[in-house]
């Protein structure tokens, strides 16, 4: 099988890196990829990989069987469409499927129209609005800008001050939303919504339209400081599996939020083929949705693929062909995979970018994924906010934790900073939440 890749990140490394190693796959391109991807696919680095005609043009120059999108950008622009119309199999949802990421308002009319458990909420379109819903539910408080922000969109706080500035922020900036389907112009919105307290959970929902197949689950770090302090960022590490997880949550997911979010996309005459990204809280009245993202997750693909022992191209190519029935359940490894991600000073808000890279080539027991990184001649520089995720993997999560941390000390980046608690309560047996 041939493949296309569409990204950049340490997400579609981890992706090419698990393709490179299946026995199905015969060739492998990225758009535009990165110099880690560079070692394992042909990288095609002069297409815009949110013109949709043009990847579908690249896609049928190189005779690729099957395109995966990585980012949700490309999807919500359309790509996954082109594609397809271009008679090609592409694992990616079309953009009227991919708006469960791309419109939190329009996810959460999906989520009550199939009664899927989430947080109660307000779509508002000015400050009145805002300040009525604050009021209802009460701190902390939840602010979500509704469109696509780069995990920058969201600001949970005590402080109503600070709620109320992320919203103005967002209602103010926020470019007019059009949808895809009436053509209505909606104007900027902000949606508001109750707290959910409880651990966070990560669930690969694989989808071919109407068959869901769940990955094992995840846990993403989001803050950017140990202890969950500052500000919430793309995620930090990730790790799996997750020992605290309470016996049937992942079939718990699928009876309630996968399946029948994926029947009410079909219903509505948009079918949603890809990967269903439920972000869960594990609250103490019950698993609640915090977030539906149409796409893997960044860093929590990093430590899913790890452990995946079958093949993903044979997954990703029967999701996007509706043949994801009666597909064989994926076989995981018994292992623990853990990854760290290396951010360069100042992120996220301000990313110096430009230092020199030096020593992510051998990190012993555990290996660096590229994200925010770039060639200057022989070099390797940052050239972004996360710069590397160093993933390992062990019998359990302290040997994976071990590793892994082992690995990120190799790594030479003037100013880096990364967490030093990723997996550290799990693998002490606590609650997966420092
Ligand atoms: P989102 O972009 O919706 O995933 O939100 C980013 C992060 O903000 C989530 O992973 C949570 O850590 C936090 N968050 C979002 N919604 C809520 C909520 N209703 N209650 C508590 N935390 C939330
Ligand atoms: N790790 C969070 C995300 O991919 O959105």
């Amino acid at each position: 099988m041939k493949i296309l890749v569409v990204g950049s990140g340490a997400r579609e490394h981890a992706l090419v890196h698990r393709l490179h190693a299946d026995p199905d796959v015969t060739e492998l391109h990225a758009v535009p990829g990165n110099p880690g991807i560079e070692a394992l696919a042909r990288c095609h680095g002069d297409v815009d990989v949110l013109d949709g005609p043009s990847v579908a043009a690249l896609a049928r120059d190189l005779g690729v069987d099957l395109v995966v999108v990585g980012p949700e950008a490309p999807l919500v622009a359309g790509v996954a469409d082109a594609v397809r119309a271009a008679g090609i199999d592409c694992f990616g949802p079309s953009a009227a499927a991919a708006r469960l990421e791309g419109s939190k308002s329009f996810a959460k009319d999906v989520m009550r129209a199939a009664g899927v458990p989430t947080a109660r909420s307000r779509t508002c379109r000015d400050a009145d609005e805002v300040a009525a819903a604050l009021d209802l539910f009460g701190a902390p408080h939840v602010v979500k800008a509704d469109g696509l922000a780069a995990g920058k969109g969201v600001v949970v706080t005590s402080d109503r001050q600070t709620a109320l500035d992320h919203a103005a922020a967002c209602l103010g900036e926020t470019p007019s939303t059009r949808a895809s389907d009436g053509g209505e112009d909606h104007g900027p919105r902000v949606v508001v919504e109750e707290y959910l307290d409880g651990p966070e959970v990560s669930l690969f929902c694989v989808s071919d339209g109407e068959h869901v197949v769940a990955l094992e689950p995840a846990q993403d770090f989001k803050r950017l400081g140990d202890g969950d302090e500052g500000p919430n960022t793309g995620g930090m590490g990730a790790y799996s599996p997750l020992p605290w997880a309470p016996p049937g949550l992942v079939d718990e997911v699928m009876r309630t939020v996968a399946r029948p979010t994926i029947a009410e996309m079909a219903r509505r005459g948009t079918p949603f083929a890809g990967v269903l990204y439920v972000g869960l809280a594990l609250t103490s009245r019950g698993i609640r949705v915090v977030e539906f993202n149409a796409r893997f997750g960044d860093p929590e693909t990093q430590v899913v693929l790890a452990r995946l022992r079958s093949s993903l191209a044979g997954l990703l190519r029967a999701a996007a062909r509706g043949e994801l029935l009666p597909f064989p359940e994926p076989n995981w490894s018994d292992d623990a995979a853990v990854t760290v991600v290396v951010a360069a000073e100042g992120y996220p808000s301000g990313p110096t970018t430009g230092d020199r890279i030096v020593g992510a080539d051998d990190l012993g027991d555990a290996y660096a994924l590229h994200a925010g990184t770039r060639r200057d001649g022989d070099a390797i520089v940052s050239a972004g906010g996360r710069v590397l995720t160093v993933v390992a993997t062990g019998p359990d999560l302290a040997a994976a934790r071990e590793r892994a941390y082992a690995g990120v000390d190799r790594v030479g980046l003037r100013g880096s900073r990364h967490r030093t608690d990723i997996a550290l309560a799990a693998a002490q047996g606590r609650v997966g939440t420092p």
